[in-house]
This record gives C-alpha cells, sequence and structure tokens, in this order.
C-alpha cells in the first residue's frame, strides 16, 4: 500500500511516466544492492572496495539509451576480470589468468522492464556540470591509436580487442557503444571527477588528445565484435 502510494504520488506529483516509475521500482528493488542509485561515489577505499557494481546516479549522463535497452536483455561482460580483477585472477602458466569460475553472470530483464528501467536510468543526472564541460569534436580517429597504445598507456589497462589489452579496466571496443562520447571525454580527462578512487590515473591531456583518443573508440565501437 505505501509503495502504491509512493507510485501514485511519484506519477502525480512530479509528472513521470509509468515506465519511469515502474522502472525506478524494479532499480530500487532489484539493482540497488549492487549499484548505487544515489552519489556520491566512494570517498574512502573501504567504501570503494565495498562497491558491487558500477554506480548509477548519473547514468543519464553516462550511457546510450539504445544500449542499456539492448544489453539489459542479453548482458555480455564488459570488465572481463569483474569490477575488482584482481578478485579474479588466479596465476597462469605464462601470465595471471581470469578465473571464470568466480564470475557470476548478469541478471537478465525482460524487453519491458529492460525498457522501463533504461527510462528510469536516464532520468538520473548528476555530475551535469562535469558534462557541460565536454564539448564532443567528430574527427578523424588517426593519432588516437597510437596514443591509447603507446603515449599514454591506456592498453596496459584496456581491451582494444577481445583478449587484447589489460584486465583492469573495462574493455573499451565497445566502450562508444555503451557510453556517451561527452562522458568519455569528460572521465578521460578528469577520472577522479567522477570516481574519487578509481584506479585510472588522471593524465595531462590536452583537448586535441582527448579528441583522438575518443574518435579511437568511436572507430573501434564500428566493428561487429559479435561476429569475430
Ligand atoms: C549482484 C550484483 C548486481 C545486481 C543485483 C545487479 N547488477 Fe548490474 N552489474 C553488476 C556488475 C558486477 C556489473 C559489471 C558487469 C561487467 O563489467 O561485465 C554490472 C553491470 C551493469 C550494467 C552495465 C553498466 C556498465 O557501466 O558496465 C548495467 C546497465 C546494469 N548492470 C544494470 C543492472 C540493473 C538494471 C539491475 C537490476 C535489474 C542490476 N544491474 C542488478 C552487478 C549487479
Ligand atoms: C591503471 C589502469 C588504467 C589506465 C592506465 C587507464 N584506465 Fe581507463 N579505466 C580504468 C578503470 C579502473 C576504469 C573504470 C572502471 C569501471 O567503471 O569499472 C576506467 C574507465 C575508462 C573509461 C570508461 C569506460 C567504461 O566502460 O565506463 C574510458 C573511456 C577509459 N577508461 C579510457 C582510458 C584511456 C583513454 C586511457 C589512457 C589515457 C585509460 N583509460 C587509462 C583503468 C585504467
Amino acid at each position: 500500500m505505501k509503495r502504491l502510494l509512493v507510485f501514485l504520488l511519484f506519477n502525480i506529483g512530479f509528472g513521470v511516466s509509468p515506465a519511469q516509475a515502474g522502472g525506478m521500482n524494479i532499480l530500487q528493488e532489484q539493482c540497488a544492492s549492487c549499484h548505487a542509485l544515489y552519489g556520491p561515489a566512494p570517498q574512502t577505499l573501504s567504501q570503494f572496495k565495498a562497491r558491487q557494481g558500477p554506480d548509477f546516479f548519473y547514468a543519464g549522463n553516462k550511457y546510450r539509451k539504445a544500449w542499456l535497452v539492448q544489453w539489459l536483455q542479453n548482458p555480455k561482460r564488459i570488465r572481463p576480470a569483474g569490477i575488482f580483477y584482481r578478485d579474479h585472477i588466479k596465476p597462469g602458466e605464462k601470465r595471471d589468468e581470469i578465473d571464470l569460475s568466480t564470475l557470476k553472470p548478469h541478471i537478465i530483464l525482460d524487453k519491458s522492464s529492460a525498457e522501463s528501467v533504461a527510462e528510469a536510468l536516464m532520468q538520473l543526472k548528476a555530475n551535469s556540470e562535469l558534462i557541460a564541460g565536454a564539448a564532443f569534436v567528430p574527427a578523424g580517429a588517426s593519432l588516437g591509436e597510437m596514443s591509447f597504445d603507446k603515449f599514454y598507456g591506456c592498453l596496459g589497462c584496456h581491451q582494444i580487442e577481445p583478449g587484447y589489452g589489460g584486465l583492469s579496466g573495462p574493455e573499451v571496443y565497445t566502450a562508444a557503444r555503451r557510453l556517451t562520447p561527452e562522458y568519455m571525454s569528460s572521465f578521460i580527462a578528469n577520472p577522479q571527477a567522477w570516481d574519487p578512487k578509481t584506479l585510472m590515473p588522471k593524465r595531462d591531456l590536452q583537448e586535441g588528445n582527448i579528441r583522438n583518443l575518443v574518435n579511437y573508440m568511436l572507430d573501434l565501437s564500428k566493428e561487429d565484435w559479435d561476429e569475430k
């Protein structure tokens, strides 16, 4: 009854569509144990280590809605060794290997739940001021690849194709399908502004460098990785 009342108040009071309210319900009941719906991001190491999944309180500034709808119905691993790769690595013959048996599959939603959850996630708009400063200019991806692999050492933590690259960060060959270019630019410019304890180092990058890197990731995402 209480939930119904909140639901009704939500709809009448704030002009929220039923899909959004339904999506918010799902998020609160099935997702909030692992994904933070409210900020701020972890400020201490112990808060950071307690995190079970990516934060969602700025989801509307981070994700592409169409990708969310798709992924929620057919989730595929994005961080090859989970949120904390150290928990999922075992010593291998030549180098460390991912211990897949310790990684659990993600919850799957049906189409209509996926759509209403995506709708609700788009309303979570913290950190808009960080996005506002991140103008994105499309350009060729030349130099981006060299910068990513060699100059800035991004490859040490991110895979640029399945099985090639570091394991501690999310794969970047699908990043541009998942993320808005403004978020990528802003996060690369200053990862700690989004997530104070993130392991990704802040580099002193010029606007042009960032543009090259983001355009490189846009190019990577155009390949049909599912076929490979
Ligand atoms: C048991 C913990 C857990 C629960 C419950 C959970 N998730 Fe997740 N979620 C994760 C983890 C861990 C990842 C990272 C997966 C990866 O990198 O492959 C993730 C990733 C995601 C992503 C991709 C985001 C990104 O930046 O990579 C979305 C979207 C998502 N979850 C939505 C949901 C929704 C919606 C629900 C509720 C219906 C939910 N999750 C419930 C743990 C959880
Ligand atoms: C020391 C390891 C490390 C290095 C080096 C590094 N990153 Fe990251 N990167 C991370 C981690 C960790 C995250 C955030 C993880 C998360 O959301 O789970 C991240 C997140 C990202 C994201 C957002 C991805 C997503 O799916 O949310 C992009 C884009 C990115 N990095 C690009 C770069 C670029 C470009 C460079 C080089 C200038 C770089 N990274 C260097 C570890 C690293």
